[in-house]
């Protein structure tokens, strides 16, 4: 098949959608890979990279998109490249089908296939592919280095000969993907970072990057896992608790990166004016949910403000863009990787296998027909699992029971044991001497009684007991010794091995008995 990515059309956009990287890469599942003259240069792949790596290059949208069989891009077309669609032909992009109807029709009636990169499902198999996720870690961490751009001070405390310097306070408002990125730029520059989320599944992943994580007390948490992973609204009293949290922080805050979004509804305004007001002079907002008309109240889409008392309000929609280079390279693969799964064999040929949960997902039109919103994946989507039902307790009369029927079934075991012991012990006593037979006993007593013994103590503390069973060590050594000076060959032989059967055991006891004290020990 033939595969081309125009040059992108959407003013200020910089991405490509194919690098000279993913090139090689689709080559190999037997492609033949166009770009359009000069549709990477903005993402610093120049044409001759692309030729380099085996790339045709074609002059012109028009003869691109006349050329491939496949179409793979970043924005959604525009009204000019849906005319030049044609019946049989795929186009993959972003496409937001939900806010885009008539696009949709437009598709359809051209009788092409479209697959909407950001309707991947979020499953496991399709994370490779999950370009929305790919973009929001580059917007994350770009919102950091934006904010720093704005911010007047380190992000980082310092103690120098001029004076101490605090370290910046950062809130990230939204751990998705973008939130997490950005509490891990922020936390690795230093910062002293929290963070707050309505999903209280995600908590440990803010803990784990450094993070503190802003409990609210309140009993209706949200699941994300309802909803393929994403949050859903949130109660208005939730939404007054969560409101209350943050005036009460607003003050201290230096940093705020807002990426609270819940999908197909408009972001939910979360820093109100107040709260604005509240904040130091100098302090910094970083909208990552400006294009949803924004969590902040200040915040104009594409445009920084600064407000009256000098708070910085940045709702740039194209921090992706800004890294394009990067971004470039995280979305040619991801597009690339859905290719590889339209092309099983490897073989060319494109398989539009509509049982499969990515493909079907992503697939909003196909056979002159319009395919959204596709069924939920069979496949459950990410999300923390919900904890396991508490087991009923058992009622104190049928504790009582199960005892006694453990007690049964050990007590019967020991009889049986006893038992059949003995009768080897009688046996045995027609042929043995007598003097043989009367240690012999005793053997096997200490064996049964010290089998009792350590079987019945918790594994938690069989290393102690290893500690102990030096000193029965040190009575076997004893008794050896005694016997070793013995006339007999065979009775040095067994004292000789016996002291070194006990020496090895006292000498391992005290080795694992000191690291076990280690353990304890403040360093
Ligand atoms: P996501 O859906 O993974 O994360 C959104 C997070 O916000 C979720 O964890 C959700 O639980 C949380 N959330 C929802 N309602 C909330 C509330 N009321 N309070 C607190 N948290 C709430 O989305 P992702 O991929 O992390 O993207 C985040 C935002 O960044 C989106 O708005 C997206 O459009 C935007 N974005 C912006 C870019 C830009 O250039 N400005 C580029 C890429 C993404």
């Amino acid at each position: 098949m033939k595969i081309g990515a125009p040059k992108e059309l959407a003013k200020g956009e910089a991405r490509v959608a194919l690098t000279p990287e993913s090139a090689l890469q689709l080559q190999k599942l037997g492609h033949d890979c166009f770009i359009e003259a000069g549709a990477g240069t903005l993402a610093g792949f120049d044409d001759q990279a692309y030729r380099d790596a085996g790339v045709s290059v074609v002059e012109g949208a028009e003869s691109l998109w006349q050329t491939v069989d496949t179409v793979i891009k970043v924005r959604e077309p525009s009204d000019a490249e849906t005319q030049h669609l044609r019946e049989g032909q795929t186009l993959i992009s972003f496409f937001w089908p939900g806010q885009n109807e008539a696009l949709l029709e437009k598709c359809k009636a051209q009788g092409a296939t479209v697959m909407a990169m950001d309707m991947v499902p979020r499953i496991s198999r399709a994370q490779k592919m999950d370009a929305l996720s790919s973009m929001a870690n580059i917007a994350g961490y770009r919102s950091v280095i934006e904010a720093g751009n704005n911010f007047g001070r380190f992000f980082t405390g310092q103690v120098t000969a001029a004076g101490k310097v605090p370290p910046a306070k950062v809130l990230v408002i939204g751990a998705g993907v973008a939130g997490l990125s950005a509490i891990g730029t922020a936390t690795s520059l230093g910062a002293v970072v929290r963070a707050f989320d309505v999903r209280p599944e995600v908590a440990e992943q803010i803990e784990s990057m450094g993070a503190e994580f802003l409990f609210l007390d309140f009993e209706d948490s949200q699941d994300g896992a309802e909803t393929g992973g994403y949050a859903s609204p949130s109660s208005p009293e939730f939404r007054e608790k969560q409101l209350e949290c943050f005036r009460e922080q607003a003050p201290d805050i230096d940093i705020v990166i807002t990426t609270a979004l819940i999908p197909g509804k408009p972001a939910p305004k979360l820093w109100l004016e107040d709260m604005v007001k509240a904040m130091k002079p100098g302090s910094v907002i970083i909208d990552l949910a400006a294009e949803k008309g924004g969590n902040c109240d200040l915040t104009k889409p594409d445009e920084r403000v600064v407000s009256d008392n000098g708070v910085v309000v940045v709702g740039y929609t194209d921090f992706p863009s800004r890294m394009a280079t990067q971004a470039s390279l995280l979305y040619a693969t991801n597009v690339r990787h859905m290719l590889t799964d339209l092309t099983p064999e490897k073989d060319g040929q494109i398989v539009h296998d509509m049982e499969d949960d990515v493909i079907r997902g992503a697939t909003v039109t196909h056979q002159g027909e319009i395919t959204f919103p596709p069924p939920p994946p069979k496949v459950k989507a990410i999300a923390a699992a919900k904890p396991k039902p508490k087991e009923k307790e058992p009622t104190p009369e049928e504790k009582k029971a199960a005892e006694l029927a453990t007690f049964k079934a050990q007590t019967k075991r020991q009889a049986t044991l006893l038992g059949v012991g003995g009768a080897i012990m009688l046996l045995l006593g027609q042929v043995a001497p007598a003097s043989f037979m009367q240690h012999f006993i005793v053997f096997a007593l200490a064996c049964f009684v010290g089998f009792q013994v350590i079987w019945n103590v918790s594994h938690s503390l069989h290393t102690p007991l290893m500690a102990v069973t030096n000193a029965i060590s040190g009575i076997i050594i004893l008794g050896a010794v005694l016997q070793i000076g013995s006339g007999s060959g065979v009775v040095t032989l067994m004292a000789s091995i016996s002291v070194l059967i006990a020496t090895i055991n006292i000498v391992g006891g005290f080795l694992v008995t000191r690291r076990m004290l280690a353990m304890f020990q403040k360093s």
